[in-house]
């Protein structure tokens, strides 16, 4: 079959991963008989030193266009000094918008041969790790009414809105709840009704849709608790739903967990099979263009572009397959790699190769065949 994928490099590390992202790609299509195009198309930091906007139309036509979206990274330094509305970042905002892309989904698993890089104690991941975020992606603080105002004796004074409809969480607590069907039946909702109106509205419509759902076991968290039962109880957790920002940080919180936050890929999806895939981190651009940074949650981004849109089960799960058998070869990138790895008791550590860039793309992509 043939694929029109709009591709975002970006900044930063971007180029570099998207390059061993389409690497593996091109190994899935020659191996399954599929053919991959790919339309590269200008968003970021890059975007406004080439044509003085974030988020050129075009990009979104483009986009808009194509079977599904491939982003690496957007974001850094050089553009950090610029007004918050033309910081690079509002180019994700954008897309995320004009796209429609309301849920987000950030698996986070603990891979076996990961366990060492994991900085929690053994015994609270023994048995691994596999939990779902989903986040909400287009409402919230990130979207609502922000400005500045006067104070009376405080001077300047700037807010940022959190708002959310009715309609905007029943949608996003429907895919979530669906997503815990599929898996293990368990939905944690994380709110701070303690405080918020808008977390209070949440929490009512969250119940509502959970009465379709009887199958699934819902409970409620607060974000303060949320965030500490993700260190101290992560197993506890099967599918986790929350608002655009408590989302955001949470999602940073689990991605830790697995051993690094190189490891962790993201599908922003809009109700039908169109999503746009990234890998959860930034642009890293104190190792830009130095062959460092970690490919693997681009890669595995692209794994969830062939699953959630493209219906490709197998090749999806051919690319995690390579990945985990790089990993259980002893290849870590520069984040995963331990000095000196102690083995469990009884164990032989094994001996950690440390690899680049180009070349953990490449092994995946022959892992694949
Ligand atoms: C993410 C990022 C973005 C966000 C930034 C870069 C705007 O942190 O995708 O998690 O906050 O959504
Ligand atoms: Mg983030």
């Amino acid at each position: 079959m043939n694929f029109n994928i709009a591709v975002i490099a970006g900044d930063g590390i971007g180029p570099e991963i998207t390059t061993e992202a389409r690497r593996v790609l091109d190994a899935v299509g020659a191996r399954f008989g599929h053919t991959f195009n790919y339309n590269e198309v200008l968003a970021g930091g890059c975007a406004i030193d080439a044509v003085g906007t974030c988020l050129p139309d075009e990009t979104v036509e483009a986009c808009k266009a194509s079977d599904a979206v491939l982003l690496a990274a957007i974001g850094g330094w050089k553009w950090d000094t610029l007004p918050g509305d033309q910081r690079p970042e509002q180019a994700l905002l954008g897309l995320r918008k004009e796209l429609g892309l309301f849920s987000n989904l950030r698996p986070a698993i603990l891979f076996e041969e990961l366990k060492d890089a994991c900085p929690l104690r053994p015994e609270l991941i023994a048995g691994g790790l596999d939990l779902l975020v989903v986040r909400e992606l287009t409402g919230g603080i990130y979207f609502g009414e922000k400005g500045y105002r006067d104070t009376e004796d405080m001077g300047k004074a700037a807010y940022d809105v959190e708002e959310y409809s009715e309609g905007e969480v029943r949608r996003i607590a429907q895919v979530a709840f669906d997503m815990a069907r599929k898996r293990g039946s368990k939905l944690t909702s994380v709110d701070k009704a303690n405080v918020l109106e808008s977390s209070r509205l949440w929490r009512k419509v969250v119940e509502e849709v959970a009465a379709s759902y009887p199958d699934v076991e819902l409970n409620h968290l607060y974000i303060d608790n949320a965030a500490m039962q993700l260190v101290c109880a992560p197993q506890q957790f099967d599918v986790i739903v929350t608002n655009n920002i408590f989302g955001d940080i949470l999602s940073d919180e689990a991605s830790m967990i697995t051993g690094s936050i190189g490891m962790l890929p993201s599908a922003s999806l809009r109700g039908d099979n169109f999503g746009m895939y990234e890998p959860v981190h930034g642009s890293a651009p104190d190792i830009a263009g130095e062959d460092k940074a970690n490919p693997m949650a681009m890669i595995l981004s692209a794994a969830m572009m062939l699953r959630y849109t493209f219906g490709l089960e197998e090749e999806a799960a051919a690319i995690e397959g390579a990945v985990k058998t790089v990993l259980s070869k002893g290849y870590r990138t520069a984040d995963l790699y331990r000095e000196s790895c102690e083995g469990q008791e009884g164990q032989e550590s094994q001996e950690q190769i440390l690899i680049g860039t180009a070349k953990a793309g490449q092994l995946i992509a022959e892992e694949i065949g």
